[in-house]
């Protein structure tokens, strides 16, 4: 046996991942079920390091030094179990495995429980940074057991993304923390997408700017606070031209977001834990309004739009004004994040450094960007801070925004731009801010119909109203 660490699932993920693994140093046993993917690897990419080309589980287990690490990179879902069941039966007490699969974090909590009862470690590692990252590092983000990740971890840290001298992977925590942190990391990441596009729409119908120009703008905003991988990109995608005409390629796509479901799977854990993640919600719900073709093709046109067309006097105060709200919103949708994995953590008793993630998320990812170490901060100064929007840095950045982004979604709201994204956003800051919320009322209402009691104010316990007689209040 000879192999470091060995890969099953060589799809464009599988095989970055293999050669970045080879490039390290590291020799890699690599298997697909289809040979023909091993051998193209090997033919192509062989003279990057040392592949050992493995034609069965049982081949790839075999050629492994122990403890033996194998990579499980198929897509998420009943296959992951199909060559879990086989890579189990042939391992040997001790031995690793990893998914490196989107799996969902509960399917990983069950998958380590079982393989923990036959003596394997099981490692759900959330992997970003789509097919570069994984070639040239990703943001990685290991479960699992703190033993697990003795021996993984040098491996994994040494194929991850840098920043100041730090790898982007750390043990995030046990069993399904790392799924749980990429799913969180996914739902982020509709946020920021929803808000980007919100953004950019408001600018091209609101000021009629081209494409060029927005793609200028979004390359001016890259250089500031909201320097980030998806800002970059957005500059890219805007400036691209059609490839079979002369017009923007933006504009040939159909405008119908496809997911492949990590942001719905956030939005549905936030649910259950309670967790309040509207900008990531409202992302995705977003995204299924731009999906349903047959209802827009009904309402366009039959439902009106503002009867005056909005000028805006200043546009260059107005971009500004959109880039501050984007910013704003951005934070919150982070803040709303980072609570969701304070939140989890909680509930499934794992512990999670949150400064480390914001760490690990600073390069290699798709989120990343250059306020993630301002959270690192933050959450390194107050490992306890009831929300980043009070850490005296983002709180300056949310109060000094304020007036832009009320400026934006009252602009939005007279234009008849969708913001789903800054509105909620900027609601949630009202929300956090106020002295009283409507929540009181709310509360008379379910104690007059349905006897659901109410709290007070000036004293403990619970009381209900004798709505239908006296009015008097009893203690419930
Ligand atoms: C990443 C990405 C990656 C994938 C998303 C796309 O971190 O590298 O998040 O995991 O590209 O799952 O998600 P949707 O298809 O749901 O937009």
């Amino acid at each position: 046996a000879q192999a470091d660490i060995a890969v099953t699932g060589l799809a464009t993920m599988g095989r970055n991942l293999a050669r970045n693994l080879a490039r390290h140093g590291h020799s890699v046993a690599v298997h697909n079920r289809t040979k023909a993917r091993t051998d193209a690897l090997v033919a192509t990419y062989g003279d990057e390091g040392t592949f050992i080309v493995c034609d069965s589980i049982e081949d790839l287990v075999r050629s492994l030094k122990r403890p033996r690490k194998v990579i499980i990179m198929v897509q998420a879902g009943a296959g992951t179990d199909e060559v879990i069941e086989q890579l189990a039966d042939a391992l040997e007490p001790g031995d690793i495995v990893v998914d490196g699969g989107n799996a969902h974090f509960i399917d990983t909590r069950r998958r380590e429980s079982a393989l923990r009862e036959r003596g394997l470690h099981f490692v759900g590692t959330g992997i970003s940074g789509g097919e570069e990252g994984a070639l040239l590092g990703p943001s990685i983000m290991p479960g699992g057991t703190a033993e697990a990740y003795q021996t993984l971890g040098p491996i994994l840290e040494s194929i991850a993304a840098q920043v100041d001298d730090t790898p982007c992977c750390t043990h995030v925590g046990a069993d399904g923390a790392g799924h749980f942190v990429k799913m969180v990391h996914n739902g982020i990441e509709y946020a920021d997408m929803q808000l980007i596009g919100e953004a950019y729409d408001l600018l091209r119908t609101v000021l009629g700017k081209s494409t060029e120009e927005l793609a200028e703008i979004f390359r001016t905003w890259n250089s500031g606070d909201l320097e980030s991988f998806l800002i970059e990109i957005t500059a890219e995608v805007l400036a691209a031209k059609d490839p079979r005409g002369e017009g923007a390629f933006v504009d040939v796509v159909l405008d119908q977001t496809e997911q492949k479901g990590t942001g719905r799977w956030t939005v549905q854990i936030a649910l259950d834990l309670g967790t309040p993640v509207s900008g990531i919600a409202e992302a995705v719900f977003a995204r299924s309004v731009s999906g349903h073709a047959e209802q827009r093709q009904a309402a366009n046109g039959v439902l009106e739009g503002p009867s005056t067309k909005i000028t805006i006097d200043k546009p260059e105060e107005f971009v500004e004004d959109v880039r501050r709200a984007l910013y704003a919103s951005k934070v919150v949708a982070y803040a709303q994040g980072f609570d969701m994995i304070r939140d989890g953590a909680e509930a499934y008793d794992w512990d999670i450094d949150l400064g480390a993630m914001a760490t690990i998320w600073r390069g290699g990812c798709i989120i990343r960007a250059r306020f993630l170490d301002r959270i690192r901060e933050a959450y390194e100064k107050t490992p306890d801070l009831p929300s980043l929007l009070v850490d005296p840095y983002f709180a300056r950045t949310v109060n000094e925004g304020q007036e832009s982004w009320r400026r934006v979604v009252a602009t939005a709201a007279a234009a008849g731009v969708p913001v789903p994204g800054f509105g909620a956003a900027l609601s949630y800051y009202d929300a956090l801010r106020r002295d009283r919320l409507p929540a009181a009322l709310l509360q008379g209402l379910r104690d007059l119909f349905g006897a659901h009691t109410y709290r007070r104010t000036d004293a403990e316990g619970s009381f209900h109203l004798d709505w239908s007689g006296d009015k008097s209040e009893q203690e419930a």
